[in-house]
């Protein structure tokens, strides 16, 4: 390419409608006009960078070379003038450089929650809206938490608890821990490794990670990380194109994922006010000139953004279907109801995950652990228990070994963990995951030699009281640590605001 392929700054910006459409990405100038109705997350969200720089918003979803690899090369229209993207630096992006300076050393993390207030301070204000938000009230999000300090310990005694061993086999893999770590979607808002910081680190612990769809790493970057003996899980979004379900599942297959993980609780994502109010603020007056061209809403959030392709018809139905392309254990996550848990178990899945969707779906909704001790009595009415064929999992709130040691007791087969390893690679990259592992491990052999059990094999239900489960008014006190990093939803910034 010549000098004459530099295009100015002002130039890009002229091509900032539907008719004509160019954006910059990684400092290179594409015309996607063409492109923009079979963009997979819907043309509206690239019509919001008509005419600038995307690269921030394209990096985090998707691969490095996607855009250059699919476009045509006469789209690739130039170079953009260094002025383009030479901005001067955000108040925001200097305050965000100044506070990763300054985060505290790893040795000073003491517990989840403390990665999740590093974590608050580093991310982007998109970011964090993105990662903390649940849905509506977020009634559902803080009873995650909440229910775990309504179950308590009834520990055994002189058991010789010299040696302790937390490890388990999920699905037929073998962990470390009785931990996975679930999928959540957009790595690289957290940090330019994204996923990747947790595959390399579950790698080194021995501990399982579900990839999620909407990584921000392509699917084969993450296999491409992991190490030869690693276990990971595939959670599968459903497209309304089959097709390409069909392929994702059979090349996750091909490359040795262990498990496919659908998620049922999401045929529409929920409604979370913080995301959707921050890209209410970054939108800017830029966003009006497209509005008026394109009929985009400001208030969709990055998580509505991305989501368009998943496909709400999805039915029981349909299970025969993903059990004819696949030899992978089925599991369903997002289970809540005894009904639908026999339903699966009759269906022929393995599994189920007990969740709420980390209280981003419908709020309201119970949590994984008070649905546990209900959904554990039905299936104890249909056949052996534990059943050697059907896993019932949970997530949504766990931070600490105690809480999976609760959940365990009461029948689950392995807990998982969204956020807090995300805020943990946020803060502090591959470092911050292995050290959350490190500190989870020691949680867990100090609570089992507390408890009295050797392994997880000893745990059972009378090890716990559960009977406060159940009452959810104003009883439970106040979880200081997590309430700390907690921000209210009035807190949230518009952008008018002043706060
Ligand atoms: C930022 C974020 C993104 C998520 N993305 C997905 C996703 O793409 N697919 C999915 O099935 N679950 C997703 N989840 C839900 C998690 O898999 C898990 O159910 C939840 O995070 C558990 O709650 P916890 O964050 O309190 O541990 C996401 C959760 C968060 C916080």
């Amino acid at each position: 390419m010549g000098p004459a392929s530099f295009i100015p700054e002002q130039v890009v910006a002229q091509h900032a409608s539907r008719e004509s459409c160019w954006i910059i990405v990684h400092n290179k100038v594409y015309d996607i006009t063409d492109f923009l109705d079979e963009h997979p997350g819907g043309s509206k969200i690239i019509l919001r960078y008509a005419g600038k720089d995307a690269t921030a918003a394209y990096e985090p979803i998707h691969p490095p070379d996607m855009i250059s690899s699919n476009l045509p090369p006469e789209k690739h229209i130039g170079i953009a003038e260094p002025s383009a993207s030479k901005r001067p630096k955000t108040a925001e992006e200097k305050k965000r450089e100044l506070t990763l300076a300054l985060r505290p050393p790893l040795d000073e993390m003491l517990n989840l929650h403390d990665f999740e207030a590093v974590a608050k301070g580093v991310l982007t204000e998109k970011a964090w809206a993105y990662y903390s938000s649940a849905a509506e009230e977020e009634f559902s999000l803080r009873e995650n938490r909440a229910a775990y300090q309504r179950v308590w310990f009834l520990p055994r005694i002189l058991r010789d608890v010299t040696s302790i061993d937390p490890s388990t086999t999920i699905l037929g893999q073998k962990s470390s821990l009785p931990i996975y770590i679930s999928a959540t979607a957009l790595g690289k808002l957290g940090h330019p490794d994204g996923e990747l910081n947790l595959t390399r680190a579950a790698a080194k612990y021995g501990v399982i990670q579900m990839i999620p769809t909407l990584a921000s790493c392509s699917f084969d970057e993450i296999v491409d990380a992991s190490q030869p003996n690693q276990s990971l899980f595939l959670q599968l979004y459903v497209s309304r194109d089959r097709e390409v379900t069909k392929k994702y599942v059979q090349h996750a297959e091909k490359r040795g994922v262990k498990a496919l993980f659908i998620t049922v609780d999401a045929p529409q994502l929920g409604r979370r006010e913080k995301d959707m109010r921050m890209k209410f603020v970054d939108d800017g007056a830029g966003a009006k000139v497209q509005e008026g061209q394109s009929g985009i809403k400001k208030d969709q959030g990055i998580a509505r953004a991305i989501s368009s392709f998943i496909d709400p018809s999805l039915a029981w139905k349909d299970i025969p279907w993903f059990r004819s392309i696949t030899s992978m254990p089925i599991i369903l996550k997002g289970v809540a109801s005894p009904q639908d848990a026999i339903m699966a178990l009759e269906a022929g899945v393995q599994g189920i995950v007990l969740s709420n969707h980390g209280g981003r779906q419908l709020d309201n909704s119970r949590s994984g652990l008070e649905n546990l001790v209900d959904i554990v009595a039905a299936l104890k009415t249909r056949g052996p228990w534990p059943n050697p064929k059907f896993s019932v999992f949970i997530d949504g709130g766990v931070r600490r070994a105690s809480d999976a040691l609760k959940a365990l007791a009461l029948g689950a087969s392995a807990v998982g963990v969204g956020r807090g390893f995300l805020y943990a690679f946020s803060a502090y990259g591959q470092d911050g995951v292995e050290k959350a592992i490190e500190i989870l491990r020691d949680e867990f052999e100090m609570n089992m030699r507390l408890l009295g059990c050797r392994t997880l094999g000893e745990l059972s239900p009378d090890m716990v009281d559960a009977s406060a489960l159940r009452t959810h008014a104003g009883l439970v006190p106040q979880d200081s640590l997590y309430a700390a990093t907690y921000q209210p939803l009035r807190l949230a910034q518009s952008k008018d605001s002043k706060l």
